[in-house]
């Protein structure tokens, strides 16, 4: 492949790479893209139709699927920025709301913007009565990310005022529904979980204090929401906002772009962050803790993750963009010992654990060579352990601190001139035509 650059009838210069095919023995040329930050992109939308050809790219390790304006990340400097500004300054400055209107809106809001976009939200976060009948009918065992998949998916049958994609008005209020509900359901599917009456949302508090309060209060006794914890889950919501187009982010826009409605769209998000290589990580990273159990098995453990016959892999390291240290891990580390300083909680087994985990991983060989650091989800799990939320609701948290990036990037992927349905192609390995066997010819 080679590159050159030559002049268009406007004088500007366009940036192509060549490629060479021998078996037709002719050369094509395919335009170079240029982002405002990131690698240079090969534009190969017209490859099939001039050469015939596919690329073939199984996880879309090299494959750009859009243009966007909300996220970006630079993964070898280990850099994240939404709309131009440092998770690490948002973290440090804003809270969640503020960056929830940044994603979707493009900037920072001003303080009446602001005022507006917090009284809508925290308008919106009752659910339909009806909608607690739903709840009812699952197990009471049932995870609570399968409620959430379930009910957040049932919310079109409710909200028909809102599903309309191609009416603006609709989809602004069903971004911020969404927002708004969000930690509704998440609470409720907690509660519905143990055995517990659910607690409507109180809009005298702020977003997190509110979830807090739904999650954790019961209408037998006061319930006060500590401004520690309240501060720390607005950071760990902050710093899962948004991450490009990850594995559930894609899912959405897929799902949305054949028009499919917003709550539809969100419920297929949540299905594909439940699993343990995304958003199930930080709940993986707990029950990987209590097997090892204690710090002298930790070499064993350490030994399977390097294995390449074991599938055994350390959950919470590596990613596959940062191949350097997460920046969300690195003000997640930091909020993790102040919050375990602030709640005053000393020698926990598994937090000391996690931290010889860290320490020795670090430093070996093999995680070194591989760029493998320990990524959001290792720090979050700890986090969230010593806030006191049970296991089974670190990944629900994920998905409502992810509804805002998740809908952002719907709502962009909407108005995209250049959006079409998402549908790859594939590289055909079975069998080649044959003749139609009768049952009774059968071996
Ligand atoms: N433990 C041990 N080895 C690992 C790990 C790990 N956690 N992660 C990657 N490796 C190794 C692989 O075995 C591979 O080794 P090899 O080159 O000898 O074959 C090499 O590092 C590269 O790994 P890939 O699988 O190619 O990396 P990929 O980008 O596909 O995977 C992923 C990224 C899925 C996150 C992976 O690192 C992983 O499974 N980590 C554990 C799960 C986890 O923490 N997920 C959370 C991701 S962050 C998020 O979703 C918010």
């Amino acid at each position: 492949m080679t590159q050159k650059s030559e002049k268009t009838s406007s004088g500007d210069s366009m940036d192509h790479v060549s490629l060479f095919d021998p078996v037709s023995d002719q050369s094509f040329d395919l335009p170079l893209l240029t982002g405002t930050e990131g690698p240079r992109v090969i534009d190969v939308r017209h490859l099939y139709r001039d050469t015939g050809y596919f690329t073939y790219d199984p996880g879309y390790t090299s494959t750009g699927s859009c243009q966007s304006e909300i996220t970006f990340i630079d993964g070898e400097q280990g850099i994240l920025r939404h709309r131009g500004y440092a998770i690490e300054d948002l973290a440090a400055h804003s809270n969640y709301l503020g960056v929830c209107y940044l994603l979707l809106y493009g900037e920072l809001p001003n303080a009446k913007q602001k005022e507006a976009f917090v009284q809508d939200i925290t308008h919106h976060t009752l659910l339909h009565e009806q909608l607690t009948f739903f709840f009812r009918g699952f197990r009471r065992d049932a995870h609570p990310m399968a409620i959430m998949c379930g009910v957040v998916g049932a919310l079109s049958a409710f909200y028909h005022d809102s599903t309309d994609i191609n009416d603006p008005d609709q989809r602004r209020l069903a971004t911020h529904q969404l927002i708004a509900k969000m930690p509704t359901i998440a609470a409720m599917a907690y509660k519905y979980s143990i055995g517990q009456p659910f607690v409507y949302p109180r809009n005298d508090l702020d977003f997190a204090a509110n979830f807090l309060h739904m999650t954790f209060s019961l209408p037998a006794e006061e319930y006060k929401v500590s401004p520690v914890m309240a501060r720390a889950i607005d950071r760990i919501f902050i710093l899962h906002a948004d991450h490009e187009q990850n594995a559930s982010t894609s899912t959405v826009r897929i799902a949305g772009s054949s028009g499919a409605n917003p709550f539809a769209c969100i419920a297929a998000g949540i299905a594909s962050l439940w699993g343990p290589a995304h958003g199930g990580a930080n709940e993986a990273v707990l029950k990987m803790l209590g097997e090892i159990g204690s710090k002298d098995r930790i070499p064993e453990f350490i030994a399977r993750a390097k294995d390449d016959k074991d599938p055994f892999r350390l959950m919470g390291f590596g990613h596959r963009v940062y191949k350097n240290y997460d920046p969300r891990a690195a003000v997640l580390r930091e909020s993790c010992h102040e919050v375990l300083d602030e709640l005053g909680i000393e020698n926990e087994p598994l937090l000391e654990l996690a931290m010889e985990l860290e320490q020795i991983a670090l430093n070996d060989e093999y995680f070194i060579q591989r760029k493998l650091f320990p990524n959001v989800d290792f720090y979050s799990g700890i986090t969230l352990k010593a806030l006191g939320f049970p296991t089974s609701l670190f990944t629900v948290l994920f998905a409502v601190a992810r509804t805002v990036g998740w809908v952002a990037q719907w709502k962009e992927m909407i108005k995209d001139p250049e959006q079409k349905i998402g549908r790859p192609r594939q590289l055909y390995v079975g069998s080649t035509p044959r003749p139609y066997v009768p049952l009774h010819k059968r071996s």
